[in-house]
């Protein structure tokens, strides 16, 4: 490959008339932003162990009461991205937030859209779009853009759940706000019930729903069961996955970022292709080594890692006995939208 020029390369004077210009050269960035055959990635494989989060969760509980707060949260934020940036890859954010009980965070809505997992405590819920969410461990509950949410805790001893926004990306389109509003009235019906079994959906007059998110909750004992039901069926398939979706259209159950569960069998080793997309993994169940390019990480239940895509990504369930359940986001819906989608070997 031909060495390009470099900036230093210019005369001072040159240099000094394109920036009061407004100008700047290509040739000295160009291997830069169209690196040869894999893009450049600020995204470093990063894990997050609930054990170091925890306490420093709870202390901001004392610290900080949930009125200075609205929403109580630590990001997970990755270093390759700088930690002022609160991103774990280019379209992810995550947050670990923590609901104490009797505690409100007010109803809002915002361009970015969210999912929460569950992941530790009981009897707090969320209100979204007037549907009344309860929030047990390992379910995922969509706040899709522009939808009003809020959530509240009945319980008698901490929440906490992680929020993965794709708010970076928004963020740097410059299309990211929100609007407070009032106290939600909680509507009947309830999504998670009205497409609680696989490929039956609710008619009226023959009519389909067409709420452009017509399920935000997907309780995990849904989820854990049809994977179970997946690895009993499928016993020579070596991966055991799930893609939450929208059950009225069948595609991603939000547009910008898909969201996932798997199962490793006990002892299972997989080995998963080098795709494009970034991706998250947080442990609900059970525990895997993930090695990811030449980091490696153990997970247990509640811990969360950040891969960057075009990397070679294994997991492994060590358990002789246990089955290993993990949640994963990723950034493939936006890559597959933008067609730059790709998947190696
Ligand atoms: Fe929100």
């Amino acid at each position: 490959m031909n060495d390009l020029g470099r900036l230093e390369d210019l005369p001072q004077g040159y240099r000094d008339a394109l920036t009061e210009r407004n100008l700047v050269p290509l040739w000295p960035s160009l291997r830069g932003v169209l690196p040869p055959t894999v893009p450049t990635r600020h995204t470093q494989p990063t894990c997050w162990p609930y054990a170091s989060i925890k306490p420093l969760l709870l202390q901001a509980g004392e610290l900080t009461p949930i009125e200075k707060a609205e929403r109580r949260v630590l990001v997970l934020a990755n270093p390759g991205h700088g930690l002022e940036k609160m991103q774990a890859s280019p379209a992810i954010y995550l947050g670990m937030q923590l609901l104490l009980p009797g505690e409100w965070a007010p109803s809002h809505r915002h361009t970015p859209n969210a999912v929460r997992v569950i992941v530790e405590g009981e009897s707090a819920y969320t209100t979204v779009d007037g549907e009344k969410c309860v929030m047990q461990r390992g379910d995922l509950i969509l706040t899709p853009s522009g939808l009003w949410h809020e959530h509240g805790h009945d319980g008698d001893a901490p929440v906490v759940w992680l929020d993965v926004l794709d708010l970076p990306l928004v963020y740097y389109m410059e299309a990211s706000y929100h609007i407070n509003g009032s106290r939600q009235a909680v509507q009947p019906g309830r999504g998670e019930v009205a497409y609680a079994q696989g490929g039956m959906v609710p008619t009226v007059d023959f009519e389909r729903a067409d709420k452009p998110y017509p399920m935000l909750r997907y309780p995990w004992a849904q989820a854990r069961a049809a994977l179970l039901a997946l690895a009993a069926d499928r016993p020579d398939q070596p991966m055991v996955q799930i893609t939450y979706t929208n059950p009225e259209t069948g595609g991603d159950a939000q547009n910008i970022l898909g969201f996932y569960a798997q199962m490793l069998r006990p002892g299972q080793t997989l080995t998963l292709p080098v795709r494009s997309p970034a991706m998250v993994f947080h442990q609900i169940e059970g525990g895997t080594a993930v090695a990811i390019g030449d980091a490696a990480f153990q997970l247990g239940e509640a811990d969360t890692c950040c891969a960057p895509g075009y990397t070679a990504i294994t997991l492994r369930n060590a358990s002789a006995t246990a089955p290993s359940f993990l949640f994963i986001a990723d950034e493939a819906p936006l890559h597959r939208k933008l067609g730059v989608y790709e998947r190696r070997g």
